[in-house]
């Protein structure tokens, strides 16, 4: 028996606390109109520092939603797959503390660490699971809790005015109708630019915690991310061509068949960029970096459920996803509704 797999069910949490240019400006050397005119980004939210909320919580409510929209109960989730670069903890990952938090049975609960293209690797995953009839309802969740890692001071401007926090969450489920759900998916990585976007301490092979506290050298930055900007524009305008166009072909489809295409939230002038290439119209292109900033793994699921919560994604529309980011990793997953 050959299924595919169908979102039926999305939610997004967002903590509230909102962060505008103009905050981010009383501490670093930066402006409203440099921040707009460059990334579209008007404001972010930011977990408050001793609120107890994190990665996982803020997974854990978007999670309810999904599952309260999914129709189905908690106890049917066969498996987790949880796709963040700012776990709670280095180790163990995310996955097993939402399926903790929810209470559910032992399921098994993968972590995905793709950054940018974390959602769409998982919701990839997912996808070959269902497919294959190993599980009926996988849970995937992109959280990001990233405020409290960044450089906030003026050295780290070209990041810390960018990334924010929030969840989004999906229920994978088996579908019947093989017209239906998620057609294909595509996935890519380049490790040759893997430092051009990065965060190289904790990690054994490089800077471990333990050396930098021993070093206590000032200079050592390598705790926090590191962008080179330009580099990662260019090579993003590209690979999201690239990827939605493979999708695309791999369905016999042509741009022409794109209902709603779903960009990750990395910058408003790259979905602009994109936009402009395929053609489509402000319609077709779902954007909401304007509110939340770049929110990695979190960005397309949030972005998803606020374009379905407002009517934007309808039964038979083909939705298409696409994401770039640090690795390089990029993919996309084309969804007929
Ligand atoms: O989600 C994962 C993928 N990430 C991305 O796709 C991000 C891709 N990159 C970008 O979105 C853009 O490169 C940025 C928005 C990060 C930066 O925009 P840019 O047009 O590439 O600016 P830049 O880095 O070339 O910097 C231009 C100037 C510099 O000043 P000088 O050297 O010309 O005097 C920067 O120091 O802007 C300065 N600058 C800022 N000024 C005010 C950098 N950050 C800021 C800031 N506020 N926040």
């Amino acid at each position: 028996m050959t299924y595919h797999s169908k979102i039926i069910g999305l939610g997004h949490y967002v903590p509230e606390n909102i962060v505008t240019n103009d905050d981010l400006s009383k501490l670093i050397d930066t402006n409203d109109a440099w921040i707009k005119e460059r990334t579209g980004i008007e404001q972010r939210r930011h977990v408050v520092k001793g609120s107890g909320e994190t990665t996982t919580t803020m997974g854990v409510k978007a999670a309810q939603v999904a599952i309260e929209r999914a129709g189905i109960d908690k106890q049917e989730i066969d498996f987790i797959v949880f796709a963040t670069l700012s776990p709670d903890y280095y180790f163990p990952g995310p996955g097993v503390l939402v399926q903790r938090d929810l209470g559910i049975d032992t399921v098994g609960a993968l972590d995905v660490r793709n950054q940018c293209s974390g959602f769409v690797y998982a919701l990839s995953v997912a996808d070959q699971y269902v497919k294959s009839g190993m599980y009926k309802n996988v849970l995937v969740i992109g959280s990001e809790l990233q405020s409290h890692g960044m450089d906030m001071t003026t050295r780290g401007r070209n990041i810390s005015v960018i990334f924010g926090d929030g969840a989004g969450a999906a229920i994978v489920s088996r579908e019947e109708d093989l017209t239906k759900g998620i057609l294909s998916t595509h996935l890519h990585s380049e490790g040759e630019h893997a430092e051009a976007l990065s965060l190289l301490a904790p990690g054994m092979g490089s800077r471990w915690v333990t050396d930098i506290l021993e070093e206590n050298d000032p200079e050592d930055l390598s705790y926090y991310p590191y962008m080179d900007g330009q580099f990662v524009f260019k090579n993003a305008v590209v690979r999201f061509s690239e990827v939605i166009n493979e999708g695309l072909r791999a369905n016999e489809l042509t741009k022409e068949d794109i209902s709603l295409l779903v960009p990750h939230q990395a910058n408003l002038r790259i979905a602009q960029f994109i936009q402009k290439k395929f053609g489509l119209s402000n319609d077709q292109v779902f954007n909401n970096i304007m509110k939340y900033g770049n929110t990695t793994a979190a960005s397309i699921p949030i972005a998803l459920t606020e374009a379905w919560e407002q009517g934007k994604v309808k039964e038979g529309d083909l939705v298409v996803l696409a994401a770039f980011g640090s690795g390089f990793t990029w993919g996309s997953a084309i969804i007929r509704w």
